[in-house]
């Protein structure tokens, strides 16, 4: 079964929502300046899944999709883009190349997901990059990025696992793994491993070699690179103690083992 599956369906299938992030990138932007956004940029995009979806949401929803890796963009090519209509494809562009580069249409929105941007481990390079994502926004524009952690996040050796399905109902476990973290430095090692019913194993589908990066680190960056607010969204709790789903701005937030939120940093 390892053999035979396709890695990326299956990181889809895991860590990723498209669908979600399309909508409550509309409720952020929507929220700050009262009108839709019409031009995403999404960095580090991978596949490209949030593009193909973004532009499903009407005929003036245009999408760059921007990453280094070949491999990625060509699966988003051969397995997402026929699922959308061709005038829907007509209105995403793939650029392979480095996000820290200005180039291409400005966007209402800037969106790095799944901690991407943590690949670049010193300051300098972070504040570089937030000041090319400041460039690629139009006047009025946000860029918004997720970030995870808490203590279980600090901890090495550490994995956890979930049952997941592909969307033709495959089902499989997901493996997160966290081989090392260095408190000095905050450099860290995570991989992602998949696990099937046959009790064959994909060992390393994904390996993150990042620094681990927190909220005021990444607002102060931010705040350098020259937006002028940056607000966290942070998950709502819900009666059984663990996170609901609704993420809400907070100024303030409880310690928590192991969360995920959002940065949104506003140009204006
Ligand atoms: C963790 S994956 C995230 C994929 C997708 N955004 C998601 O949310 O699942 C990181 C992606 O960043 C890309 N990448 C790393 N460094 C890059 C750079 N300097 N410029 C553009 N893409 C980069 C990798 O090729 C990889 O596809």
């Amino acid at each position: 079964m390892a053999k035979k599956a396709d890695k990326y369906a299956l990181y889809l299938a895991s860590v990723q929502d498209p669908e979600h992030e399309v909508w409550f990138f509309h409720r952020v932007f929507k929220k700050e300046f009262k009108r839709t956004p019409l031009v995403l940029r999404e960095d580090f995009c991978g596949t490209a899944a949030v593009c193909y979806d973004w532009v499903k949401k009407s005929k003036e929803h245009r999408a760059i999709g921007v990453d280094i890796d070949p491999e990625p963009l060509n699966w988003g090519r051969e397995h997402l883009a026929p699922l959308i209509k061709a005038k829907q494809l007509e209105r995403v562009t793939l650029l392979q190349d480095d996000v820290r580069k200005v180039q291409g249409d400005k966007a209402d929105m800037v969106g790095a997901q799944n901690f991407s941007f943590w690949c670049f481990k010193d300051r300098q390079t972070v504040t570089d990059y937030f000041r090319t994502a400041y460039a690629n926004l139009k006047d009025e524009g946000i860029f918004l990025l997720d970030m995870m952690g808490g203590s279980e996040t600090l901890e090495e050796d550490r994995k956890e696992s979930s049952d997941k399905e592909t969307e033709d109902g495959k089902k499989f476990e997901y493996v997160w793994e966290q081989e090392r973290f260095d408190p000095i430095t905050h450099d860290c090692r995570f991989h992602i491993h998949f696990k099937f019913r046959d009790g064959s194993r994909m060992k390393r589908a994904f390996t993150y070699e990042w620094r681990l990066w927190t909220i005021p680190e990444v607002r102060e960056m931010l705040l350098e690179a020259g937006f002028g607010r940056v607000d966290v969204y942070w998950e709502d709790t819900g009666e059984d103690g663990e996170g609901n789903g609704n993420y809400r701005v907070r100024k303030h937030a409880e310690s928590d083992p192991a969360w995920v939120s959002y940065m949104v940093a506003v140009k204006k």
